[in-house]
């Protein structure tokens, strides 16, 4: 694998024809479900100037998180993107590179596509930089890379998904309706299709079209496109301008901080002088990024900081989750070659020793919501972080849930920590005495990864 970083758009496209992958956020290079990247060069974007949002034009580089805060008036944009993966996944994936992996299954382009949304792209055939519809890339026969999106006009609309069960998986078939400005409604549908595609509400793909697989039948996914266009239309028509309404809950506040594990941002939060990462207050010499597939989550562990747990490697079941910069991420998903001079890095034996952290695990602690501890540290870096910014934990338990949605307990279940978390807060803090009760957190015996310390999966690509 080798990383190169070009500094204008004509090293990129330099590099995109000599059989470059443009790499956003890094969160597809990291995951097996995209293993098309892996063994491949790779363009690293965060040089660019990619990563600002400015009236509703959003540079490739910015993290679905930040993007949230451009979508006022668009809501079914916005409810795409709070479907996108739970929010440690969406602080490190990119707009661009959504858009660029142009999986069918994907929320943000169907949102896109109905809304009437502009994708700024580099063609890497003629080199010409053009504006096409997000579902235009599905057509673009060679290489290219997505430089920004201008996400339309604002208009009333909405977003819908079904996955079959209440997950964060993907959708078996998702559906956008928009209203015009003439009146008429836009559908865009998605997910149980090879790819999006713009339909008539009553003129819709038939079982034929539409994906047969293990998880879904094509006449299934057939009756749920039908029943979905029409409460999205219906909604449009009946409900109150620009809802959201239904089932999905607006997007919970996500932090708008920059991440470093994607865009290098120029926010102070990122861009502090010196040479060295800071993790767990000790200083450590930046990566030198010889190996990009290799996790910032393994990188902690072969340094030492075993409060990380890696369980899926996949984004999926939070228990790697650190604070980069002071937001929470799956470091599974982190690419190493990312971080920056300057990049903070807080596990949970950090935050273990903070009043929020102490508060977290007591609550844990007094109602026995804890077994074998595995996702505890993930939790506490979520909770933890969450208090950093807002004082407290959500009073409402359903907020509480999506705080955690990014976490899975193989023991039981996380309702039990949802519910004794509500409204948890430093003030809560125990006494001297209950804190020096406080298991350290760091100290884990090397039964603590979901694989064992030994099979780590080695990346030679
Ligand atoms: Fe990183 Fe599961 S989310 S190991
Ligand atoms: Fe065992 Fe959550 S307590 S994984």
């Amino acid at each position: 694998m080798e990383l190169l970083r070009p500094a204008d758009v004509g090293a990129l496209l330099a590099a995109l024809r000599s059989g470059a992958v443009p790499l956003g956020g890094g969160a597809g290079l990291m995951s097996a479900a995209f293993a098309d990247a892996w063994g491949r060069i790779t363009a690293d974007l965060g040089g660019l100037g990619l990563d600002r949002a400015v009236d509703g034009r959003v540079g490739a580089m910015v993290p679905l998180s930040r993007m949230a805060a451009s979508c006022a008036g668009r809501p079914a944009i916005a409810q795409a993107v709070a479907a996108t993966g739970h929010p440690g996944v969406r602080r490190l994936i990119t707009v661009g590179g959504v858009l660029g992996a142009r999986s069918p299954r994907a929320d943000l382009p169907v949102a896109l596509a109905a809304s009437g949304a502009t994708v700024s792209v580099l063609d890497a055939a003629d080199g010409t930089v053009r504006e096409l519809s997000p579902l235009d890339l599905w057509t673009l026969p060679g290489p290219f890379a997505v430089l920004s999106v201008d996400l339309g006009p604002a208009a009333p609309g909405v977003y819908r998904r079904f996955t079959g069960h209440q997950t964060i998986a993907p959708s078996l078939v998702s559906v956008a309706a928009v209203r015009r400005p003439d009146g008429g409604i836009t559908v865009c549908v998605g997910a149980g299709l090879p790819r999006p595609r713009l339909v008539e509400p009553d003129r819709l793909p038939g079982p034929d079209e539409l994906l047969d697989d293990g998880e879904a039948s094509a006449g299934y996914r057939h009756r749920i496109m039908r029943l979905l266009v029409a409460e999205a239309c219906e909604a449009l028509t009946t409900g109150p301008a620009g809802l959201p309404s239904g089932p999905q809950r607006a997007a919970a506040p996500l932090g708008d901080g920059p991440t470093c594990a994607g865009p290098r941002a120029d926010g102070p939060t990122c861009a502090a002088p010196g040479t060295d990462v800071v993790v767990d207050g000790t200083a450590r010499p930046v990566p030198d990024g010889s190996r990009p597939t290799d996790s910032l989550a393994w990188w902690l562990r072969d340094h030492g900081h075993r409060a990380v747990k890696v369980g899926c490697e996949e984004g999926t079941c939070g228990a790697c989750t650190v604070s980069l910069n002071g937001e929470p991420v799956p470091s599974c998903l982190v690419p190493v070659a990312r971080l920056r001079a300057g990049d903070r890095v807080d596990t949970a034996a950090t935050l273990a020793d903070r009043p929020a952290g102490r508060a977290v695990i007591g609550a844990l602690a007094e109602a026995a919501a804890v077994q074998c501890g595995f996702c505890t540290p993930g939790v506490l870096v979520s909770c933890g972080s969450w208090m950093d910014r807002h004082g407290g934990l959500p009073a409402d338990e359903d907020d509480i849930r999506d705080l955690l949605a990014g976490h899975l307990c193989r023991c039981g279940g996380l309702a039990a920590a949802a519910h004794v978390l509500r409204g948890v807060c430093p003030a809560d803090t125990e006494t001297d005495a209950d804190a020096a009760a406080i298991p350290d957190a760091d100290a884990d015996a090397d039964t603590d990864t979901a694989t064992g310390a030994d099979d780590r999966r080695e990346v030679t690509a």
